[in-house]
């Protein structure tokens, strides 16, 4: 079993970007610029920018937040989309979800312009993916490609499981594993809440993908011998094991399933770190243009 480090491939693709920026500073040129804007005070969404933010100043990004309260209105939030729409010192931006229930994300995902969109949360850039068009690829597929990329690990031929069918994570996942090319042309199932024998299927899986979001979920019984499995879940539970009374855990139960697996995941330091780094690799083409 060999564990696949995101923590060390991310380290790697941020050194890597940070030369490019520096390529693009040393021929006159600015750097990128990413903004997020976050509405009201949910934590996780204040980590995640947080996050954001820290990587791009690793990479020499300019990175600006964009703070309001969870009162705002949709009117005003679709104007401050607006404006970044036309900022051209702006190369790219994110709404952070969840946004608050009087807000319509979709009515505020759809204003944002397709050629800024670098979550490729817009229709249009969804519809780019699946045609195979140059689009902004959403940030943890295509991390989880670039992890198997980066491992060489063999996906032509394979059957793919994806378990978990968001707009975010399972339904891209399931659309750019099913593509033509080297790291892609997979046989793909993709589960969700209503699939029947869903244990079957997981047990078919070459490369096993969970993202239903339920912590430990995945147990030894439902994984085949050698297979690849690909955590996406994040879940602080009660630990009586640790001082600070809780630990991470992912939508695999890790310490059962790894030793049956060829390459697995661990949580954190496997899919996590390659998210934001993905977000990265599209701030960088929105700068330079989608190729
Ligand atoms: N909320 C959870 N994940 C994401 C993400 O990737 N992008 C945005 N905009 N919001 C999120």
């Amino acid at each position: 079993m060999e564990l696949i480090d995101g923590k060390k491939i991310a380290v790697k693709v941020k050194q890597e970007l940070a030369d490019e920026v520096n390529r693009l500073k040393a021929n006159g040129e600015r750097a990128p610029h990413l903004v997020a804007v976050l509405v009201g005070n949910d934590p996780a969404s204040e980590t995640y920018v947080a996050s954001k933010v820290k990587a791009c100043q690793e990479v020499g990004f300019k990175s600006t937040e964009m703070r309001y309260s969870a009162d705002m209105t949709e009117e005003q939030l679709l104007a401050v989309v607006d404006r970044l729409n036309r900022d051209t010192d702006v190369d790219g931006y994110i709404v952070q979800l969840p946004l608050p229930a009087h807000i319509s994300e979709e009515k505020v995902l759809m204003a944002i312009n397709p050629d800024k969109d670098v979550d490729g949360f817009h229709p249009c850039n969804v519809g780019k993916m699946v045609t195979g068009l140059p689009a902004y690829l959403p940030a943890t597929p295509a991390g989880i490609v670039e992890l198997l990329k980066r491992y060489d690990i063999p996906t032509q031929g394979k059957h793919c499981v994806v378990i978990g069918r968001s707009n975010i994570v399972g339904t891209p996942m399931a659309v750019l594993m099913s593509r033509k090319g080297r790291h892609a042309d997979c046989t793909v199932t993709l589960c969700h809440s209503r699939t029947q024998n869903l244990k079957e299927m997981a047990l078919q899986a070459d490369i096993l993908i969970v993202a239903l979001g339920k912590p430990q979920f995945v147990t030894a019984d439902m994984v085949k011998e050698g297979a690849v499995v690909i955590d996406v879940g994040i879940h602080r539970i009660a630990s009586d094991k640790t001082k600070s009374g809780f630990r991470l855990v992912g939508d695999v139960d890790f310490e059962q399933v790894a030793p049956k697996c060829s390459y697995i995941t661990p949580v954190p330091g496997g899919v996590g770190p390659m998210t934001i780094v993905s977000l990265l690799q599209n701030t960088l083409e929105a700068r330079k243009g989608l190729s």
